[in-house]
């Protein structure tokens, strides 16, 4: 049987790494099209830098205190991403802002999970956010990348109804189990081919097949 071509990813960590390691969990499966090539941490103590190295994965620590301006910084990062041949960047808890000029190389190129029902609630403290909103749900979002923070194109997203003793720490973690879900998701449609951009909507086809809506608080029955 032919090999499968897999869609090479870099992933951009600055903490602990869950999603990274969602993403390593899907590329273990054989039929999963997509590949780790390299895993790149602004932080050199990033949890995330030792999931990549338990499965034989190389990283890359590119410490933004030792470059001058956000430029260089993104250039380091870039030249090594076009060494291992990237062909998709997986930002999953990157904590830095990116240059005007990395988001244009990289457009349709590279995407974001982030803790949130994009467009509620960028930036950072969103969960907290979502609480004081009162709003019924919060969730996750992955998305295409874009120059101001946290827009960009939507490739899937998941609903988390909020609770009335929420914490945002308590949210955070219900969010977070399904970000594991919808990330390689993401990046299996992406992989796939399944995803086209279109007016700066990300389009595909599996859309059409959820017709469940949600409501929060449920109607009893
Ligand atoms: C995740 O919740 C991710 O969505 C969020 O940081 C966490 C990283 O966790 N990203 C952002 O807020 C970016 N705007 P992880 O290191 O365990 O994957």
């Amino acid at each position: 049987m032919a090999k499968l071509k897999k869609l090479n990813l870099c992933v951009l960590i600055s903490g602990n790494g869950s999603n990274l390691q969602a993403l390593i969990d899907a590329c273990t499966v054989p039929e999963f099209p997509a590949q780790i090539g390299l895993v790149i941490s602004n932080k050199a103590s990033a949890g995330g830098l030792v999931r990549a190295k338990k499965n034989q994965i190389p990283t890359l620590v590119v410490d933004h205190k030792a470059y001058p301006t956000r430029a260089d910084f993104d250039r380091v990062m870039t030249k090594a991403m076009e060494d291992n041949s990237t062909e998709l960047i997986c930002l999953a808890g990157f904590m830095r802002l990116l240059s005007d000029a990395f988001c244009d190389n990289w457009r349709d190129r590279m995407i974001n999970i982030h803790p949130s029902l994009l467009p509620s609630f960028k930036g950072l403290g969103v969960q907290q956010a979502a609480i004081d909103a009162g709003v019924g749900f919060s969730g996750c979002t992955v998305h295409y990348v874009r120059k101001e923070i946290d827009t960009g194109p939507i490739i899937v997203q998941a609903a988390v109804p909020l609770k009335s003793f929420d914490t945002a720490d308590s949210l955070a973690a219900r969010i977070l189990v399904e970000e594991h879900k919808i990330y390689p998701h993401a990046v299996r449609l992406i992989a796939e081919g399944k995803v086209t951009i279109s007016n700066e909507r990300a389009l595909t086809a599996d859309n059409d097949r959820q017709t469940q809506s949600l409501i929060n608080p449920p109607i009893e029955n």
